[in-house]
């Protein structure tokens, strides 16, 4: 692994022509969390693994909170800078392409802040779980970025106005947004699996 700004796993692909995935991993979690899912979802992508670099009483995550579902927006903002500068520089590292981000719950939420903050830096985001990082993001462009929402109908940590103002904000930026509700809770399931996958086999490679 190359010694880089955040510690992390990177797997290189052996399919060639498939895009990256930048893998990041929800509360608690650590940078071998999402391997499978990436294998999964993607067989043969490129897999960049990063561990979130706030602690919460021991676990890991991408940002702080101030409680559950109360974010530190100015903490969301450097740290969404923090990652994008690594995924710089795994870029050079490793040689990829941008990457398409594949978040579960805190991870979908730092996707979600990239995608706001540094657009160029994703060429697509699935947000598994997500809610809304910034309550009033900039104005962005994000004309034609694929991104995925999905989100469970029991899902009792992401209040459903949450996810709903998230995917308001992406499409009033001109996001190219499938948002699904799926059945169950916060936990990932089979169904988000094959919705993830089918989805990125859907989405045509964009430019970025
Ligand atoms: C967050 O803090 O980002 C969300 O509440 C999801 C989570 O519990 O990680």
């Amino acid at each position: 692994m190359a010694n880089l700004s955040f510690l992390h796993r990177y797997e290189p692909g052996t399919a060639p022509g498939r895009r990256p995935l930048l893998l990041l991993h929800g509360t608690g979690g650590d940078e071998t969390d999402l391997l499978p899912v990436g294998r999964l979802v993607a067989p043969g992508a490129p897999l960049l693994s990063p561990r979130g670099q706030v602690l919460e009483h021991g676990m890991p995550r991408f940002f702080r909170r101030l409680s559950e579902g109360v974010f530190d927006e100015a903490d969301v903002r450097r740290r969404a800078l923090d990652l994008a500068a690594f995924v710089q520089e795994a870029k050079s590292a490793y040689g990829i392409e941008s990457p398409v981000a594949v978040g579960f719950s805190n991870g979908a939420n730092i996707a979600a802040a990239l995608l706001m903050l540094q657009p160029e830096i994703l060429a697509g985001a699935a947000l598994l779980r997500a809610m809304a990082p910034l309550s009033n993001p900039p104005d962005v462009d994000l004309s034609g970025k694929p991104v995925l929402m999905l989100s469970g109908n029991l899902d009792p940590i992401v209040p459903p106005a949450s996810a709903s103002a998230l995917a308001g904000q992406l499409e009033r930026a001109g996001a190219t947004l499938r948002l699904q509700t799926v059945p169950g809770g916060h936990g990932l399931t089979q169904t988000d699996l094959a919705l993830t996958q089918r989805w990125l086999d859907d989405t045509p490679d964009v430019p970025v």
